[in-house]
Formats: structure tokens, sequence, C-alpha cells
């Protein structure tokens, strides 16, 4: 790990859509300068120069890569230049931010983490809903135990585009998605399937639904598409106790406690004894101190280099979430059929995850389910 002094010199390279964002949130975090912007078209480089004309710009990522103050690059191009661009950056002994998904294989990611590692470099990966208050709020109701057992989650994101020419729907969207779940459940899940249809772009599924299947029968459901008239971002974790409604459109009650549940009879012996309890209790919507998640996340990514700590974010959570999508991909193709995710899982969870708690075996369990080689690999060690 390199010795970091008190000004992180970072440089950014691409500035389309997001981009923008990380180098206003860099250029205002204390302690750090935002040294050099980086993009392939002139055109973005002629509006960024009029925005920050004292940063110095450039359209060589070899001139980014090479430059001898850079202590930090944050990539925010598309995701068919993260390996290549993060590799040369870390080679080159600089800390690199990588926008999600990290990569575009398991492999490449792999890669990256075993680098960074070898270098002694801070990789972190941009994601930003992890940095989220609400996000934060909602980890600290699951983990006190507030809304009992949790049961499943449904998210959905949804909009009208914006279409990407290189991935689908679900390496688009599906990530923050997946990253939130990750956190909340704080376990990796044992299979997933995934189903999709193009109608835009021939080959490239704008409209995704992914299915994560957990041990101890839990579950959670993505909904992704580029065509809906609304923008949706909803999330509802259902607990034993409680339910939580999460939507990130609403601009302040953006989260929701609902003292709802179903209780089923201890006892009983007839089935005319047997009767669902249906519980409708409060509502409650916490308070949420405003920040914005991309100014914590850029703060995060400069105080793990400082304090050369590895960030909540870091390349080996990007790679989880690639896992994911590597597998969804497969499942994609083979229309939907279940991809076992790690030897571990299956070893330890088989028993508990092929029935859904009532014993009639709904949802996809161990039968038919798709193990790719790398995990074949690992079941058969
Ligand atoms: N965290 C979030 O909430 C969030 C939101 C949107 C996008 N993103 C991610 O940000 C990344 C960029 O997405 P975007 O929508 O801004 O893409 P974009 O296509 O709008 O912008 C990419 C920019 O990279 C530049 N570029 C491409 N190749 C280059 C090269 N070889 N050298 C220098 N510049 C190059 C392009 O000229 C362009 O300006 C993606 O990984 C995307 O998933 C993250």
């Amino acid at each position: 790990m390199k010795t970091m002094k008190k000004t992180i010199k970072v440089g950014v390279v691409g500035c389309g859509y997001w981009g923008p964002n990380l180098i206003r949130n860099m250029r205002q975090a204390p302690d750090c300068q935002l040294k050099l912007i980086c993009d392939a078209s002139e055109q973005r480089l002629r509006h960024m120069r009029r925005l920050y004309p004292d940063v110095e710009m450039t359209n060589s990522f070899e001139a980014l890569v090479n430059h001898p103050e850079i202590d930090a690059v944050v990539i925010a191009t598309p995701v068919r230049f993260h390996y290549e661009m993060a590799k040369a950056c870390l080679e080159a002994g600089k800390h690199a931010f990588i926008e999600k998904p990290m990569a575009r294989t398991v492999a490449e990611g792999e890669e990256l983490v075993s680098l960074a590692d070898r270098n002694g470099l801070i990789l972190m990966v941009g994601h930003t809903f992890l940095f989220s208050p609400a996000v934060r709020r909602m980890k600290e109701i699951v983990d006190s135990g507030d809304i009992g057992e949790l049961q499943y989650i449904a998210a959905r994101r949804l909009n009208l585009g914006l279409f990407q020419k290189d991935i689908n729907v679900a390496w688009d969207l599906a990530p923050h998605d997946i990253s939130i779940i990750l956190h909340l459940l704080d376990e990796k899940p044992v299979s997933v399937s995934c189903q999709g249809s193009s109608h835009v772009t021939r080959g490239i599924e704008d409209v995704t639904m992914m299915y994560l299947n957990f041990r101890k029968n839990r579950c959670a459901f993505i909904q992704n598409s580029w065509l809906d008239p609304k923008k949706v971002r909803t999330m509802t974790v259902v607990g034993s106790r409680r339910m939580i409604v999460y939507d990130d459109t609403e601009p302040l009650e953006k989260l929701k406690i609902y003292d709802a549940r179903v209780e089923v009879p201890p006892h009983y012996d007839t089935f005319a004894e047997f009767t669902y309890s249906y519980h409708y209790g409060d509502a409650y919507v916490p308070y949420i101190k405003q920040d914005e998640p991309l100014k914590l996340e850029c703060q995060h990514f400069l105080d793990s280099i400082r304090e050369e700590s590895s960030p909540m974010t870091s390349g080996r959570q990007g790679l989880e979430v690639v896992r994911i999508l590597e597998a969804a991909g497969i499942s994609l193709r083979q229309n939907g059929t279940a991809v076992a995710l790690n030897g571990d899982a299956r070893l330890n969870g088989v028993a508990e995850q092929s029935t859904n708690g009532n014993g009639n075996g709904h949802g996809p369990g161990y039968d038919g389910v798709v193990v790719p080689a790398a995990s074949r690999a690992v079941l058969a060690a």
C-alpha cells in the first residue's frame, strides 16, 4: 500500500451521463484534488472545460494512467471498458473506483480483485444505493430484528430507457437491486433464475424478471424494465412481524413500515378450526436525514484510500453482483432454468431450500438446477 498523503489527486475517465456527477462530488470533497478529466469525446470535454476551466483535460486514457501525480482513478465509462481500464490503473499503482457493474464477466472481476490485493491498492465499485441514507436506515431496521425474520424481498426498477447497446436491462439496472438485497440479507443466494424478452433491440433484453433463491426459504424477485411509462423504484421487504416499503422516488418519505402480518394458528385438530389471522396495525414513516448518496460514496472511497481499509462496496462485493448477473445470463439463455451459484450454498442449503417451508416444494429446488463449471469444480473438490 502506498503511503497516502493528505490530499488525494484524482482523475476521472468518462463524462457522459453519470461521470459528471462523480466529477462534481470529487471536486467538492475535502482533501481531494480533481486533477484530470478524460473522455474520448471532444464534445464532452468542451462541456467539462466550461464547467471546470482550471482542471486539466485529455482525450487520452494513456495520459491519465501515466500521469505521475494521480493517486486514484474513477472509471465512469460503459461496462465494456471497465476491466481494461481498471487493470491498467491498478498495474500503474493507482487506486481504482469502477462504476457498476464492475466487469462483464466473473473472470474479469476476479482478476481485478486479485490484482488490487497483490498491489495493495483500493478497488471500490459504485454501488451507490448502499450509501443512500434510506437504504442504511432500512438495514438498521432489518438488523434490529424489528420486522422479525426476513422472508422475502420484491424489487421493481422500471423506466423508459435509457437503452444501452452493449448490455441488457438486467446488467444495467439490477446491480442496484442486487447490491441492496445482498446487503440486507447479508448472504449470497444459492441459485438464480431469470427470464426476459427484447422488444426494441434484437438480442438485448429490455424487460427481465430475476429470482434469487437464498437459504432458509428466503427469496428475492427483481423486475427491471426500460419499457415502462413510469419511473418506478420500489422494494418491499417482508418480515414475519412487519413489512417495509421503500420508494426511492418519494422525495422525503422513502420508507414506510407496516405493522402487518399473517398468523397461522399453532395447533388445530380439524380443518374447520384452521383460520389465518390477519394483523393490520399502524404504519409509520421513520425520519431519515437527507444526504447525497454520491457525496458519501466519493468520501468513502477517499477515506478507504487514506485509512488503507477495505471499502464497504469493495471489488469483492462488486464481484458477487457480477457472479449473479453472469448466472442470470446463463438462465436467460435457458429460458429461466435455475443456475446454482456456489458449492458452499448447495452443500449447506440443499435440504432447506428445496422446499417452501410448507413441504410442497414450490420455487426452484435443487433438482434441475444448472451448476456452472466453476461451481462444479468447487463441488467436486
Ligand atoms: N451508480 C449509478 O447510479 C449509475 C447511474 C448511471 C450510470 N452508471 C454507470 O456509469 C457508467 C457510465 O454510464 P453512462 O450512462 O454515463 O455512459 P455514457 O455512455 O453516457 O458515458 C460514457 C462516457 O465514456 C466516454 N468513453 C467511452 N470510451 C472511452 C475511452 N476509451 N476513453 C475515454 N472516454 C471514453 C464516452 O465518450 C462517454 O462520454 C456505467 O458503468 C453505468 O452503469 C451508474
